[in-house]
């Protein structure tokens, strides 16, 4: 449930993530780790200049369509074993993992966990399997940061273990290697491979695509450090590998580097200089992650098919003046995409009424939306003016409060149109219900929510335990319920219960 929330959440709290995308875009494209072709700089433009430029790009900015389908993104290479031409003293075999065990360690911020994902993408591509145990590893990588000295002690701490371990190790094993990436590699270099000569191989953050040569050259027995930095290395064609089932939100890396130079901090001098990825990289990353959200939504029973898209309005020309960053025919093929992904979905959407220079039209095309959507619930508000807002420098608020509320009231009708006719297919219908207590307006009557998210009411009757057939119960909050639904309304759903249940017992029972 958490990362579905995590994910749509950002678009009803914030403008559409495509504009924050459009924020944070430089000129600087992506290069392979050989070329050290510097990016166009943007930053000897004036600032109206920017200003400018920021706007027109806002404007051809994309859409949900790109979202979907048509974000045109470096293509990723095939995921056969496989790796760059090999340089002339090693055979393109000896690039290969070949089924070595490579132990990935991750310490410090978020820009390491990343980091790891696209060492692991990288080295999984060469044909390395990955291991959680220590023990069976053939190599070893920490990802390190060089943040503070206990950040640093930490990692020295752990290489004197691994040390043990890998003197320790049998004769007839191949011998465990240990490598460090990141921070720390980039901040010691050379002391890092002579002191105490344990480590192996060094991989600053920006010579991760090198990681195959690297392991290769250590093969053969001698020690291997790639720490140049670079000035447009974004990884931006490489697909990070979340990889920990235990995660509940993903994080998308969009710059790498730091300028700022704060005067206490040695990121800039080990990430090198700021470089943002490229935003179709970058669009194309956040759309796997949203198709595995989709994905999950449809295969999980436990966890409710319901999605909030708040829409604003549905004239593309209001949606304009909003800065919501997409058009209502690119909201539209976002909900028929949804609604193909997971049949029977049900969504949400907030509106606002009357916004600045909304016309009789605009109007008329949002209650379009309404009807062509049809939603389960809905959140409807007349505008109000907010000091500090763009709208309230720029725009003016020109649709008189009673126009507004006219709206507003022709939007909750038609809405509860929908909403009934919607809710009313359910009549009928056995559903699994998940109780939350008694219901506000009667101590008789219990409350809970369908897999839409939908409020159902009914009396709390004794009934069957299905798992303990013979025993009676009253449902708990918390219980899964089986209720028939006897009749409907554009808010809620009443009917009867049937059994307790659990939701194993109880996926049989879909919605319709
Ligand atoms: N006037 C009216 N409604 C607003 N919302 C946000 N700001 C305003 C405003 N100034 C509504 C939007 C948003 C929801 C949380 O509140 O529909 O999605």
């Amino acid at each position: 449930m958490h990362p579905l929330q995590c994910v749509f959440q950002a678009q009803r709290l914030s403008a559409p993530w495509t504009s924050m995308c459009w924020v944070l875009l430089r000129t600087c494209r992506a290069h392979s780790s050989a070329s050290s072709t510097s990016c166009a700089s943007p930053e000897g433009k004036s600032s109206a200049g920017v200003q400018k430029d920021f706007s027109s790009r806002l404007a051809t900015g994309p859409t949900f369509q790109h979202f979907l389908r048509s974000a045109s993104v470096p293509q990723e290479k095939p995921s056969s074993p496989e790796v760059e031409d090999p340089p002339p003293y090693l055979s393109g075999d000896e690039l290969l993992g070949r089924q070595r065990k490579v132990y990935l360690e991750t310490y410090g911020c978020q820009m390491n966990v990343n980091d790891t994902e696209i060492a692991w993408s990288i080295l999984q591509k060469s044909g390395y399997l990955r291991t959680s145990n220590l023990q069976e590893a053939d190599v070893i990588l920490l990802v390190t940061c060089s943040i503070r000295e206990k950040a640093e002690q930490t990692i020295w701490n752990r290489l004197h273990q691994l040390k043990v371990l890998k003197t320790k190790r049998p004769r007839s094993r191949v011998p465990l290697r240990i490598g460090i990436l990141g921070c720390m590699a980039e901040r010691l270099k050379g002391e890092l491979l002579n002191r105490e000569k344990m480590v192996d191989l060094l991989a600053g953050p920006d010579a991760y695509r090198d990681l195959p040569r690297l392991l290769a050259v250590v093969e053969s027995g001698q020690q291997a450090a790639n720490v140049l930095l670079s000035l447009d290395e974004t990884y931006a064609d490489i697909m990070p590998v979340q990889t920990s089932p235990s995660a509940t939100s993903a994080f998308v890396s969009i710059m790498r580097g730091c300028d700022n130079m704060c005067s206490y901090c040695i990121v800039p001098f080990t990430r090198g200089r700021e470089r943002s990825r490229p935003v179709a990289s970058i669009l194309e990353e956040v759309r796997k992650l949203s198709e595995q959200v989709l994905q999950l939504i449809r295969e999980r029973h436990n966890i409710c098919k319901q999605i909030h898209l708040p829409a604003q309005s549905g004239s593309s020309r209001v949606l304009d003046a909003m800065r919501r960053g997409y058009s209502r025919e690119a909201y539209v093929a976002l909900v028929h995409h949804i609604r193909e992904s997971i049949p029977g979905v049900s969504l949400s959407s907030d509106f606002i009424t009357g916004f600045c220079g909304e016309t009789e039209d605009d109007h008329q095309q949002t209650v379009s939306l309404l009807r062509e959507v049809q939603y389960n619930t809905g959140f409807l508000f007349a505008y109000s003016m907010r000091q500090k807002t763009r709208a309230y420098h720029r725009l003016k608020d020109d649709v008189p409060e009673e126009v507004k509320l006219r709206r507003l009231e022709e939007l909750i009708t038609v809405f509860r149109e929908e909403a009934s006719k919607a809710n009313k297919a359910s009549v009928g219908c056995t559903q699994v219900v998940l109780v939350e207590g008694f219901s506000k307006r009667s101590t008789t009557d219990l409350c809970g929510r369908n897999d839409a998210n939908l409020k159902v009411i009914f009396p709390d009757a004794e009934v069957e335990d299905l798992t303990n057939p013979g025993l009676k119960v009253r449902a708990q909050p918390g219980d899964y319920v089986l209720v028939k639904i006897t009749s409907a309304s554009s808010q809620t759903l009443k009917g009867h219960i049937l059994c307790r249940t659990t939701m194993k017992d109880s996926s049989a029972y879909c919605m319709t």
